[in-house]
């Protein structure tokens, strides 16, 4: 077999290749958050405490981006197949996509209206609500210029190009929102090992100058309303 023969053979394995690891990354990504909040931050609820703010991320990353992202794949995944039932399958994982972000975002202005948070305070938040309704609007769009028949050739060969670069802006700008997201909640997260450090660190300060154990233990009792440490 020449090189000219395995050229297309080899692209399509490649491609193959390609589309196995997205997917293995995609729901690496949709798995460690549900871990991360369903584990480590107490499990989910919808009940406007924190437990419901620990939906947010996961239908986030699931929806605008793994959805998101996998709905963009199936032209090329499926390129041998009808036009027609491919583009049924691009808008209705985009459908389950937007459906998902929405709980997600409901779920976190839900919460921070029942725990007195103020709404939009940070870049994520402008950011990702921002994100959220070009979305959607992309969603009608595409709904309107490649489903109804309404729409001539000619207005859909001009839409195109603009559809598929909205599109994938869109994808990049969850991916962002969501890396902007996962920081902010990181750093609301570690506060409380924060403030533990902190009193570590103060406590080991103060004992060079100090002698008196009973003054230690007072001390602790005293400051650190935590008692999650010990003296070494
Ligand atoms: C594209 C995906 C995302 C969008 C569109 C989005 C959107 C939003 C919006 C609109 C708010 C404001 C809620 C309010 O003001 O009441 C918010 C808050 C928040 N989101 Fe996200 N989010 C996304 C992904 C994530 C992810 C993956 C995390 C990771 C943990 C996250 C963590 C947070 C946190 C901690 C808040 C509360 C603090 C704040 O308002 O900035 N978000 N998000
Ligand atoms: C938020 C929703 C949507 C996003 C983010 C989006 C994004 C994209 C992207 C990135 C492409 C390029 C795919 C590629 O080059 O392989 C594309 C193509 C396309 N989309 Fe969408 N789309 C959305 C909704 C829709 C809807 C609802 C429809 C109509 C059912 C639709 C119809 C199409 C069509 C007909 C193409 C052209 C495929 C081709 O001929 O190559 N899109 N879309």
């Amino acid at each position: 077999m020449n090189m000219e023969d395995s050229g297309p053979d080899r692209r399509g394995s490649v491609f193959a290749g390609l589309v196995g690891a997205s997917q293995v990354l995609g729901l690496v990504s949709v798995v460690i958050t549900g871990v991360w909040m369903g584990h480590y931050r107490g499990g989910f609820a919808w009940d406007g405490s924190a437990r419901e703010f620990n939906l947010h991320p996961l239908c986030m990353v699931l929806g605008l981006v793994l959805l998101h992202g996998d709905a963009i794949l199936v032209y090329r995944v499926f390129s041998n197949e009808a036009k027609k039932k491919v583009k049924l399958l691009h808008g209705t994982i985009h459908l389950l996509a937007l459906i998902t972000s929405i709980v997600g975002v409901v779920a976190v202005f839900d919460f921070h209206s029942a725990s007195l948070i103020p709404h939009l305070y940070s870049l994520h938040s402008w950011g990702g609500l921002t994100t959220l309704i070009l979305f959607s609007l992309q969603w009608v769009m595409g709904l309107l210029f490649f489903l109804f028949p309404g729409a001539s050739s000619w207005l859909r060969a001009t839409y195109l190009p603009i559809h598929v670069f909205c599109g994938l802006t869109l994808l990049v700008m969850a991916i962002g929102t969501s890396l902007l997201g996962i920081t902010e909640k990181l750093l609301f997260s570690i506060e409380y090992v924060c403030r533990r450090c902190f009193y570590v660190t103060w406590f080991l300060m103060r004992s060079q100058t100090q002698t008196s154990n009973a003054f230690w233990d007072n001390s602790l009792k005293n400051n650190c309303n935590l008692q999650l440490w010990s003296r070494a």
